[in-house]
């Protein structure tokens, strides 16, 4: 599916405009990723766009969340069974079966880090260093509700050391901070 139109899918199903950005952030790391890691960044930025499309209408129902998405993508005639399953991996442990569906565990953590951390720099998102967003992630009191852990084990989990995974990850919310007003 072309950009376009999986973006259009974000407007039809997502509700709320920090979902939308929070998306986007997850798709520009997604993205990333998979250039660094030579893995296909149109389909690991699907994941990333997806993975959370349910989210403002599962709320009242989250044993929904995941599952949800996964029915709309199917009934928009989408069919990209790994692209599907990765979305589930960022929710059930049993759906990590391959590095897409591992990655989006820790692309989402990190790309909830890099924002909040943007959103406090007057530059936003450019210029930042690998060394400010350690820093931000020794600071348990900011954005807390951040999960540490999923940036912290990356390397044992997708083998990409950490100070490397949160440099890609920064050029990754870069190539996405102007759509999510952050450049
Ligand atoms: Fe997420």
């Amino acid at each position: 599916m072309e950009r376009p139109e999986a973006r259009a899918l974000v407007d039809k199903y997502a509700d709320k405009d920090i979902t939308v950005r929070h998306l986007i952030s997850v798709e520009g790391v997604m993205r990333a990723l998979a250039d660094r890691l030579g893995a296909d960044p149109d389909r690991w930025g699907l994941v990333g766009l997806w993975h959370d499309l349910d989210y403002d209408r599962t709320q009242d129902d989250l044993e929904r969340h995941g599952l949800q998405t996964v029915e709309w993508l199917r009934s928009e005639g989408f069919t990209d069974e790994e692209v599907l399953n990765a979305i589930l991996g960022h929710r059930f442990e049993q759906n990590q079966t391959d590095l897409m569906s591992t990655a989006i565990v820790h692309a989402d953590a990190v790309a909830g880090l890099l924002v909040a951390a943007a959103l406090v720099r007057p530059q936003k998102a450019a210029g930042m260093s690998v060394k400010s967003v350690k820093k931000k992630l020794k600071e348990k009191s900011f954005a807390p509700g951040v999960e540490r852990e999923e940036i912290r084990n990356v390397e044992s989990s997708i083998g990409l050391a950490m100070d490397d995974f949160i440099g890609v990850a920064i050029s990754g919310l870069q190539s996405v901070a102007p759509e999510i007003d952050l450049s």
